[in-house]
């Protein structure tokens, strides 16, 4: 076919293509992942139980951070490291466990409250420490070098996320780093930004009417938002753009890795 017979897409429908698969490179539906049936009983569940039930196929969505984000992560982390011991937190099936494993010479350990997505990541990871636990009650005190946290800060509102990073805070040993990568909010004109948005209200109106909520919200964790929280729980924020991961279009990037380091005490 002759280049000019090539359709040509809009802005937009570029925008959507890209947005779509930089951020869910796998499909939400192939033959291995959940129905649309098991997705919306999940949905209509605890976040805990909505993970419980996703776990065995959790690995086939797109929900699972995807690859290019790990490996991204563990190169920029490779020049701050090497690191002693590794935490990830809201490990899931362990996709950060990965990345801690390329890094940390002294041990892996994960926390999750869905003991289905722990079960997932102890036949993955036998040789990390799995502990369940909600992270917003972190059981740990000064005993890491590394945290990582990956695809799962939208299940925190934003009232929650000093708690969270108060414990991640309080797990690292000083001078201790958390890594969290973060997607970039699309450009307000793009179709990505829209649905976003209508995820949001649709998850606003479920948990105004069924209980108990499933807490997913994609708009409350804006860059300034997260980097104020992480600064508030007494941290150093870095803040450092994965341009290998794409761009908007409007020129920003698509995933930022925010570097929060524990000052060392010097008195
Ligand atoms: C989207 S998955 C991400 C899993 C993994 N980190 C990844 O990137 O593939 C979110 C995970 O966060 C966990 N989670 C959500 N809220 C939590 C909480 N309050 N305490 C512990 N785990 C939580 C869920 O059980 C789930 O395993």
């Amino acid at each position: 076919m002759c280049s000019s017979c090539v359709p040509q897409l809009t802005d937009i429908e570029q925008d959507f293509i890209l947005t779509l698969t930089d951020r869910y490179p796998r499909p939400v539906f192939s033959p291995q992942g959940p129905s649309l049936r098991e997705l919306c009983v999940q949905a209509l569940s605890s976040v805990q139980r909505g993970y419980d039930l996703l776990a065995p196929k959790f690995d086939h969505t797109p929900f699972r951070t995807p690859d290019g984000v790990l490996d991204e992560t563990v190169r920029v982390l490779s020049e701050v490291g090497p690191f002693g011991s590794g935490l990830d937190v809201c490990c899931g099936t362990g996709a950060g466990l990965m990345v801690l494993r390329r890094l940390c010479h002294d041990g892996i350990t994960g926390v999750d409250f869905s003991a289905g997505m722990l079960a997932r990541a102890r036949s993955a990871y036998p040789d990390a420490t799995l502990v369940r636990a909600d992270a917003r009650a972190l059981p740990f005190t000064g005993d890491f070098d590394l945290a990582v946290t990956l695809g799962a800060l939208g299940h925190f509102l934003p009232t929650e996320r000093p708690g969270l990073f108060e414990g991640v805070h309080r797990a690292l040993r000083p001078g201790g780093i958390l890594a969290l990568p973060l997607g970039a909010p699309p450009p307000l004109t793009s179709v990505a930004h829209w649905a976003m948005l209508g995820f949001d209200l649709t998850m606003l109106v479920r948990n105004t009417i069924v209980r108990p909520p499933f807490v997913m919200y994609y708009c409350t964790m804006s860059l300034p938002a997260v980097r104020r929280d992480l600064t508030e729980a007494g941290f150093a924020v870095e803040e450092i753009a994965l341009t290998a991961l794409g761009r908007h279009r409007d020129g920003g990037p698509r995933y930022w890795l925010l570097l929060a380091r524990k000052p060392i005490d010097r008195d």
